[in-house]
């Protein structure tokens, strides 16, 4: 029998908890049966890697392995994506067409979020359970299959069950064996391993040194509830990886990343402040990229025009030496002398007009792109002026934080705040 260990690193499963490997120690068990298995567990917790396991491990790992989300499949065509359908069984239905379970004839179903299941499908899953018959939608003649299925469900299948919205028989039938996944939380030996495997393979991702975590950090997140398991920790420990820019996290820093929702059992400030850099609102990112983007075209726009106009490259480039440093590499003191009117459309010289000017059809067509442009900058410069008074109202008008927040050196802005009337 193959060892946990080994499937762990077949599956880049990562963990020690007792309570995780008695998991993979029963999937591993039951793997050659053909006894159906049901993975419970809250979301995120990895409940996805057990099917996989399982079917790898039986006697089915050359046949199919079929995953289906039941969450996902619109009512309407649950049926037919798993039974198949007759031609002419429904508008639409052009050709007889085999479903799931005649495909994976001799193989594994995994049916993920199997709560979701309209009751009728689970009429006729009970039935393929039972006896392995099945009709396709619009026909009636009974085809039999041989297939193992692995459930799994991260809702309360009592509640279900109680509320009639699953049947208790079809439950008993998939249950046979049942394996749980414990939440994160309660695997709190492997927290910081996890979270150390997650923050090593995003810096390699994104060719970073590791962030690594001090004392403060890690008691926090030892503490955290973690409502989205391990999904949630893999999500921020990428977001630390790219947003942080120094690679020590403290306690204060990380806290700045765990939403304070209901899931959360820790008080709601720590420390008296938040991280410089919790930027609550991922909007508020991209219209801060949007920005940079907008003034690096414009200065290209700048340099382009400046080419156009004279033919003296080298003079061009005398000229501008400042510009062409901020755009094919910036270090802090030309960030520095960046200024904010960066931000604005380019004054363009106005042609020379001579006789009354009627544009064609193709022009009239840029002259609309331009405005539309120019609409689109100006929206740009409300969002840049709300997303600096949000950062000073979030540093309490304390401007060296926010500018670090904002990525612009105290001097912009100190320039934006007096440009926009702030
Ligand atoms: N022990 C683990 N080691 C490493 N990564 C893991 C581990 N468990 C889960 N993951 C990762 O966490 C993420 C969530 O896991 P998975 O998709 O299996 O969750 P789930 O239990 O199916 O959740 P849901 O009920 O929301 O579908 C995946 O990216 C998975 O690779
Ligand atoms: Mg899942």
């Amino acid at each position: 029998m193959e060892s946990i260990q080994s499937i762990k690193q077949r599956f880049e499963i990562i963990g020690q908890d007792p309570k995780l490997n008695r998991a993979l120690e029963k999937a591993i068990q039951v793997a050659p049966t053909d006894i159906s298995v049901l993975v419970t567990g809250e979301s995120g917790v990895g409940k996805e890697s057990i099917p996989k396991i399982i079917h790898s491990l039986s006697h089915r790992k050359h046949a199919k392995y079929i995953a289906v989300n039941c969450g996902a499949i619109p009512e309407g065509t649950i049926d037919s994506e798993l039974f198949g359908h007759e031609k002419g069984a429904f508008t639409g239905a052009t050709q007889t067409r085999s479903g799931y379970f005649e495909v994976a004839d001799g193989g594994t179903i995994f049916l993920d979020e199997v709560g979701e299941l309209p009751l009728t499908t689970q009429v006729r899953l009970l039935r393929v359970l039972e006896n392995g018959e099945f009709l396709k939608v619009g026909s009636s003649q009974v085809q039999k299959t041989d297939v193992r299925i692995v459930a799994a469900t991260n809702v309360n299948m009592f509640e279900a069950i109680k509320k009639e919205k699953f049947r208790e028989d079809l439950y008993y039938r998939l249950s046979t064996v049942e394996i749980n996944i414990p939440p994160l939380r309660d695997r709190q030996g492997d927290i910081h391993l996890l979270f150390r495997k997650f923050a090593s393979d995003f810096g390699q991702k994104y060719k970073m040194p590791t962030i690594r975590l001090d004392e403060n950090a890690i008691a926090l997140l030892l503490k955290y509830r973690w409502p989205g398991n391990i999904r949630q920790l893999r999500n921020i420990a990428e977001q630390i990886s790219v947003l942080e820019e120094g690679r020590a996290i403290s306690g204060a820093t990380l806290h700045g990343y765990l939403p304070n929702s209901q899931g959360s059992n820790l008080p709601a400030v720590v420390n008296g402040s938040k991280s410089e850099s919790d930027f609550s609102n991922e909007r508020e990112i991209l219209y801060k990229v949007l920005f940079d983007m907008k003034g690096d075209l414009n200065d290209l726009k700048k340099l382009t025009m400046e080419l156009l106009k004279n033919n003296d490259s080298q003079k061009v480039q005398e000229e501008n030496e400042n510009l062409i440093r901020k755009i094919y590499g910036e270090d802090d003191e030309e960030i520095e002398t960046r200024d904010a009117s960066s931000l604005n459309v380019l004054q363009l010289p106005e042609p020379t007009i001579e006789k009354p000017y009627v544009p064609t059809a193709q022009e009239d067509k840029y002259h609309f792109a331009e405005e539309i442009e120019e609409e689109e900058t100006l929206s740009l410069q409300e969002k840049e002026i709300e997303l600096i008074k949000k950062s000073l109202e979030r540093n309490k008008g304390k401007r060296k934080a926010a500018a670090s927040e904002l990525g612009i050196s105290e001097r912009t802005l100190y320039r934006k705040i007096k440009q926009y009337d702030l």
